[in-house]
């Protein structure tokens, strides 16, 4: 017996989520790209295994680490449990452009300075998350920092030097 034919609006909503590649346009750090790639695609592996951007890090895929935080239209956001597709129209920037013209961002100089990291794997989560929380003002004390920053896991334990690091920048402005 052969299959039941599809109604023509399932055929049209299967040809346009998939499971086959769909064309996504994706604007990171203010360059355009064009990608064939599945709907399933999450932001964090299309920036790094299609874009080449590795600064966003795999720490477990899951939403509990922050290594893969970027922003997405300038509100953080976890690139691992984010579909690239749903990033179409909208800006990502990864830690990749936060610096300009070959100057460290304030907050990069600040992580060197106050010795806020030591293997370096949470780090770009943690200046991108950093960043954000002094956008988002919620940098008023350590406690207030500790509990904004509290998405962002380092496994070496440097938080009292990211602490001292967003102080830093906190008390430049
Ligand atoms: Fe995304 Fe851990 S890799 S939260
Ligand atoms: Fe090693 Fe944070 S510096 S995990």
């Amino acid at each position: 017996m052969s299959a039941p034919e599809r109604a023509p609006a399932d055929r049209a909503t299967s040809a346009d989520r998939g499971p086959e590649p769909v064309r996504v346009g994706l604007s990171v750090n203010g360059t355009e790209h064009t990608l064939d790639i599945e709907p399933r695609v999450s932001l964090l592996d299309a920036l790094r295994e299609r874009l080449a951007l590795t600064g966003a890090k795999k720490g477990c895929d899951q939403g509990t680490c922050g290594a893969c935080t970027v922003w997405v239209d300038g509100r953080r956001a976890l690139a691992c449990l984010t579909l690239a597709i749903t990033c179409e129209g909208r800006e990502v920037t990864t830690i990749e452009g936060l610096s300009s013209d070959g100057e460290l961002h304030p907050m990069q100089k600040a992580f060197v300075d106050q010795d806020a990291f030591q293997c370096g794997y949470c780090t770009p989560g943690q200046i991108m998350s950093a960043v954000a929380l002094l956008e988002e003002g919620h940098a008023g004390d350590d406690a207030e920092i500790k509990e904004w920053m509290s998405g962002n896991i380092c496994r070496c334990a440097a938080y009292p030097h990211i602490r001292a690091a967003i102080r830093a920048v906190r008390d430049q402005t």
